[in-house]
């Protein structure tokens, strides 16, 4: 078998615990008391109307159907916005290219948004010492409201058939799966495009191209058969959307291109199942993958920096909130975009 799965199941459950429940896993609850239209006027708050603006979330009302419906009576209201809204309570993911980068790091921001298990799926048998520093700080982590687990699991994003067992045992053992940010990626040195190998093409295509599909297909599989929706997140990079001047990258491009139009293409099947397809276009960040260039060439710091109004690169942490909010119910009517660019604004130019 190739892959190592490594799998602890909960013992407790620290999300009820905390009395931050999973919305899905909650019946809906109709929560208005009142009325607050004009006569002869139809209000968007009356359940009767929901079926126009698809289920309301099931932790109640929030924001103004919240104070509408509040009564000077009731305990003092708590903001819903990072208790419900951004709360990955309870929630299931699975990262490739999680041991180290932006995929780690993208791990660990959704662990700490209260995420019950992540899963990060990368080339190595073993994790990393930093995934596991990464780990060991996340499980010591107090107020997530989750249980702060962070999973590795050995797999190659190349091989389909691995990829859905490994989305089908975390289906198996954690019995949803709610999130899946697809980042395992490869970036070559410069190879001229009148004379780029074939079998370099298709080693970038496979793992850029391929890899990212059988990760998005692995966890959507599971989100479509535990019925709850999920989100998506697939890794592009501005590259697919520009080209890096004086860079030869001609398959790392063109495979970030493919991407944009692979979620495009997904968001528009799975959409009515709820699961929501997105992708982030990252620009320069300082990364394993480009200290190879930054590290070996450091003239390029500069250059790049000088790219973006904000004259800097950016670091992996500053992805963290994007895609808390890509994958939690604060951006739920988010069912595609063409790509969230976090890039210091290379795009302006
Ligand atoms: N760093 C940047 O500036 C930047 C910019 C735009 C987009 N991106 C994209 O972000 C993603 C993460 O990049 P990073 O900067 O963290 O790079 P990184 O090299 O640090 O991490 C990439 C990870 O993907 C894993 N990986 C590669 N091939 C794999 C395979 N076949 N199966 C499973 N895992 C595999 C690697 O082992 C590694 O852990 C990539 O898709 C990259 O193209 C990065």
């Amino acid at each position: 078998m190739p892959l190592a799965l490594r799998l602890r199941i909960p013992t407790t459950n620290a999300v009820r615990r905390a009395g931050l429940a999973r919305p899905a896993l909650l019946p809906a609850r109709p929560f208005v008391r009142a009325h607050h239209c004009p006569p002869g006027q139809q209000s968007p708050l009356d359940p009767a109307n929901q079926p126009k603006t698809g289920e309301q979330p099931a932790y109640g009302p929030i924001g103004v159907a919240a104070a509408l419906h509040h009564s000077p009576n009731d305990p003092a209201p708590t903001p819903t916005l990072f208790r419900h809204e951004f709360s990955l309570a309870d929630r299931v993911a699975l990262v490739s290219g999680g041991n180290r980068g932006l995929g780690l790091e993208m791990a660990l921001g959704l662990v700490e948004a209260g995420a019950r298990a992540v899963y990060c799926v990368d080339l190595p048998r073993e994790p990393s010492d930093e995934w596991q520093q990464v780990r060991a700080y996340a499980a010591r982590m107090a107020d997530t409201g989750g249980e702060g687990r962070l999973e590795y699991v050995s797999g190659d994003v190349t091989d389909q058939e691995a990829m859905w067992k490994i989305g089908q045992d975390i289906g198996d053992r954690e019995g949803r799966m709610d999130a899946c940010i697809a980042a395992a990626g490869v970036l070559k040195s410069h190879t001229d495009c009148l004379e780029y190998p074939a079998s370099q093409f298709r080693e970038v295509m496979d793992v850029n191209v391929n890899g990212v599909l059988f990760t998005a297909q692995a966890a959507g599989r599971q989100m479509a058969r535990f019925g709850n929706g999920g989100s998506i997140v697939l890794i592009a990079s501005m590259s697919g959307s520009i080209t890096n001047k004086d860079h030869a990258w001609v398959s790392y491009n063109t495979s970030k291109s493919a991407v944009l139009q692979m979620a495009r293409s997904m968001a528009c099947e799975l959409g009515p199942k709820r699961i929501r397809v997105n992708t982030l276009s990252p620009g320069h960040i300082y990364t394993n993958m480009t200290a190879a260039y930054l590290d070996t060439q450091p003239h390029l710091l500069g250059k790049w920096a000088g790219l973006n109004p904000m004259g800097r690169i950016g670091r992996p942490d500053e992805l963290r909130g994007v895609v808390t909010w890509l994958t939690s119910d604060a951006s739920t009517f988010v069912g595609y975009t063409r790509s969230i660019l976090v890039s210091g604004g290379h795009h302006s130019w």
